[in-house]
């Protein structure tokens, strides 16, 4: 019984410092670009559905902070950031942005089942898709095919 109690204790610490670590994680580093929104109001639909993975201004929920999902959820913001980042002018692929919505693609990772402020009526859907079309593109005529698989196979280090 002494045994298993120390355990659980232990398992408790590890997991505890696993958080803490983790926290260190969540950055919002200063916003050095600015995108030229075609309308405020696709810039405030972005901010509901896109911007905490695309951006510098993420909002950081309480689970976040809780090992083992603050992991995945610095995960997914960090990729995010990397493929396309609104706050640092990371904008190479931000053209497939409306396609990639459109076709539910993204938002990834499940994240609508957290987000409901993120499921958008279909008329905002329809608002944020014009949007992004006509503030980034509308993705087509580049070559990239339909290969959105997650392993992009450049090896990419991180
Ligand atoms: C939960 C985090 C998250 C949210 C929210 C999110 N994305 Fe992403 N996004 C990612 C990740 C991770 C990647 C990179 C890996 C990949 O390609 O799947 C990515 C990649 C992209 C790319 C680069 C192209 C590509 O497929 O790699 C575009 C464009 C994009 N997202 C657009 C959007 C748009 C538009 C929204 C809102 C409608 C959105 N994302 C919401 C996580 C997210």
């Amino acid at each position: 019984m002494a045994i298993q109690k120390k355990w659980l204790m232990i398992g408790v610490g590890v997991w505890g410092l696993l958080s803490i670590v983790s926290s260190f994680g969540h950055s919002n580093p200063p916003i050095t670009q600015k995108v030229n929104w075609d309308s405020p109001k696709t810039e405030a639909l972005f901010n509901r559905v896109c911007a905490d993975c695309h951006s510098h201004q993420t909002n950081w929920p309480w689970y976040s902070y809780v090992a083992p999902v603050s992991f995945v959820i610095n995960h997914h913001v960090n990729e995010g950031r990397e493929h396309f980042n609104i706050s640092a002018g990371v904008l190479d692929e931000a053209h497939e942005a409306a396609e990639e919505y459109e076709e539910g693609e993204m938002p990834e990772g499940g994240y609508l089942n957290f987000h409901p402020e993120a499921n958008l009526s279909p008329e905002e859907k329809a608002q944020l898709i014009a949007g992004l079309k006509a503030t980034f593109g509308d993705g087509h005529g580049h070559g990239h095919g339909d290969d959105h698989d997650h392993d992009h196979g450049d090896g990419h280090q991180h």
